[in-house]
């Protein structure tokens, strides 16, 4: 598939989504400060708005894992086109990422579809630093 262990893992995960509701599968999986690999997928709910996104997944089980920061992060979509992070997970990845965070958007096989910084896909954004 790939020799990055990054996108295997978010490609890997992607399988375990639980998505009935919208069938739109997603995987994530990010690289934290230590260099450890956290991976989450997209969680919904029949109440739908209580669902969560893969990225919401790995950055909760990095934090519970006592990382803070985010070096690299892989989304995996199924489709031809890029599953780009929502603006919330945006806003989330923002909190633990700093502003040239490569943000890579693969497809089901890892293939890579569109690479991004945290700064195209945020711009001007408001972070932790604001409120130093
Ligand atoms: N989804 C994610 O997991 N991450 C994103 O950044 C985009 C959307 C999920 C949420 C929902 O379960 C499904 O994709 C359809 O919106």
């Amino acid at each position: 598939m790939t020799d990055d262990p990054l996108i295997e893992a978010a490609v890997a995960v992607r399988a375990n989504a639980y998505a009935p509701y919208s069938r739109f599968h997603v995987g994530a999986a990010l690289r934290s400060a230590d260099g450890r690999i956290f991976a989450g997928c997209n969680t919904e709910n029949a109440a739908y708005p209580e669902g969560i996104c893969a990225e919401g997944g790995a950055i909760s089980a990095m934090i519970a894992a006592g990382q803070r920061r985010i070096t690299d992060i892989v989304i995996s979509g199924g489709g031809e086109k890029a599953c780009a992070p929502c603006g919330g997970c945006r806003q989330k990845i923002r909190e633990f990422g700093a502003p040239d965070l490569r943000v890579r958007m693969v497809g089901a096989t890892g293939q890579v579809l569109l690479v991004r910084t945290l700064a195209e896909l945020l711009p001007d954004a408001f972070g932790p630093d604001d409120l130093a």
